[in-house]
């Protein structure tokens, strides 16, 4: 394989100015099991393969959650709308965890990772594997359930910021 370097000019900033324009789902994103619960919202989520049904999550390592999501092998991907959009900044950083979850109700599916109520959508799995890249981990999770809130508005973030979206 050919050793292709970026471009000089595309430093981290121009990385990070070029992914403010790639709009994408909110997600809080949950672990609960011997690691501890905990919790961060990430972007950073995306369909592997329908067969079997299968999730990725990337996941900063040195964040307060980056821990519990390596020892933990739950994780929910709740996908939020404008009725969450506040709890996601909770998610987004330095709020203790114990904050972040008594701000909202939550249940347990098959893995027993928190499951956020009426999120838009919250895919319930299991690692299956992960996969280690500068900071971060890329979790890859086998999807146990999927739970659907029907016509509710979904918040999509672009340029640093909620956008709310309906049917
Ligand atoms: C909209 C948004 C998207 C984010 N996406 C990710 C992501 O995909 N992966 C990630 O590890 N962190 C992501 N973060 C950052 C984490 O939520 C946050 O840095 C994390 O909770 C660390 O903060 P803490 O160490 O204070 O807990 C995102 C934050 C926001 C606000």
């Amino acid at each position: 394989m050919t050793d292709l370097s970026p471009l000089d000019h595309v430093t981290r900033e121009v990385f990070r100015e070029g992914m403010a324009h790639l709009p994408g789902a909110v997600n809080i994103v949950t672990t609960d099991g011997p690691g501890g619960r905990a919790g961060l919202t990430a972007s950073a989520v995306c369909s592997v393969t329908d067969e079997p049904p299968t999730l990725l999550v990337c996941v900063n390592r040195g964040s307060s959650a980056g821990g519990a999501f390596l020892e933990n092998t739950s994780v929910c991907v709740n996908t939020v709308g404008p009725r969450h959009q506040d709890l996601a900044m909770l998610f987004g950083g330095r709020t203790p965890m114990q904050e972040r979850f008594d701000r909202a109700a939550w249940t347990t599916g098959p893995s027993g990772a928190p499951i956020l109520s009426e999120s838009v959508v919250s895919f319930d799995c299991r690692v299956s594997h992960r996969h280690e890249v500068g900071t971060h981990t890329v979790l890859f999770c086998d999807v146990l359930d999927v739970v659907v809130a029907t016509g509710e508005p979904v918040s999509v973030y672009y340029a640093r910021a909620f956008h709310a979206v309906s049917l």
